[in-house]
């Protein structure tokens, strides 16, 4: 009887600490594709997971998600099946690496986000269920921000914006930055400058965003680090295994466990934002629907 008891007190416990994750929503984004947004997304979750945070990272490149293949495998089911076919998100799961939890983005997601309200409303739901059960849910969205992404990208805690130092790539950065900034100037904003030779060109980079930010929008971005280019982050894809995994003690995976350290250091899910982080407006799904509303039922 006592024995049943302590089972159920157990049985219970260990419901309530799955449900009551903080679940920090992080969209990682670029202003154009091949800056290694996607390779940043997979290395930089699986760091965070072998720093003891539980990760779902949710692949949203529309129509190019391709974390599934990064890892090696065809994702049987997609974030489409949970639209198309009424699977339910939990159901679309799957393992990577170090416990990570991903879902894959598929291919012909064109439409996905074209939602109604009441189509929002039952992901957006089902978004919410699943993100207590995480300490961070990282969304790999597209590059530029595209209309139908835009109130997810407003109401994320954190925004993880990757670019090269090349002008084209800061460019097409800056004009990204514009349109979040325009509609929440108070957006948490982090720079991670990828495929750099120096240190300082890196630096360099994020200081001209940062100044331009601050002077036209009155945001300054945040600087996480520098990624150098490195010969093993190429090995990596061409082998479908994350850099952080085949090669830990690669310049890149050794800046990737530093950069996701940091990240941990200044955004931990104590701070005061995440606290009053429960319900309404304050929760990830409540700020989605405010935007959805704000922006006229599309992200426009
Ligand atoms: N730090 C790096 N050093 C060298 N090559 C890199 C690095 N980061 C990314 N790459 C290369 O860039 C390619 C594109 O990366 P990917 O993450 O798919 O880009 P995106 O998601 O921004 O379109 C990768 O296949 C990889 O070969
Ligand atoms: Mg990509």
């Amino acid at each position: 009887m006592i024995n049943d008891q302590a089972k159920k007190l157990r049985q219970m416990m260990a419901t309530m600490s799955e449900a009551t994750h903080q679940g920090v929503v992080v969209g990682i984004l670029s202003g154009k594709g091949g800056v290694g947004k996607s390779v940043f997304s997979l290395n930089f979750a699986i760091s965070l997971c072998r720093m003891k945070k539980s990760v779902l990272l949710i692949d949203l490149d529309v129509g190019m998600g391709n974390i599934d293949q990064m890892l090696g495998r065809t994702a049987e089911f997609s974030i489409a099946d949970c639209i198309l076919d009424k699977l339910r998100l939990e159901d679309v799961v799957f393992k990577g690496p170090d416990n990570l939890s991903c879902i894959a983005g598929g291919s012909g997601l064109g439409n996905l986000f074209q939602l109604d309200e009441r189509n929002l409303d039952a992901f957006l739901d089902q978004i919410e269920a699943l993100r207590h059960r995480y300490d961070y849910v990282l969304f790999d969205f597209g590059a530029g921000v595209s209309e139908n992404m835009l109130h997810f990208l407003l109401a994320a805690q954190r925004i993880i914006l990757i670019t090269t130092p090349e002008p084209p790539a800061m460019a097409d950065a800056y004009s990204a930055l514009k349109i979040l900034l325009h509609h929440n100037p108070q957006l948490s904003l982090f720079c991670v400058v990828n495929m750099v030779d120096t240190l300082q060109e890196g630096k360099d980079t994020w200081i001209r965003l940062s100044q331009a930010t601050s002077r036209f929008m009155g945001t300054d971005i945040s600087w996480l680090t520098a990624l150098h280019r490195d010969k093993a982050v190429l090995r990596s894809v061409r082998d479908q295994i994350p850099c952080v995994v085949q090669n830990p003690g690669s310049r890149y995976s050794v800046e990737m466990r530093l950069l996701a350290a940091s990240f941990l250091v200044g955004t931990g899910p104590d701070t005061q934002d995440h606290l009053m982080d429960t319900s309404g407006l304050h929760s990830f799904a409540g700020r989605v629907r405010n935007y959805f509303r704000l922006l006229g039922g599309r992200g426009q």
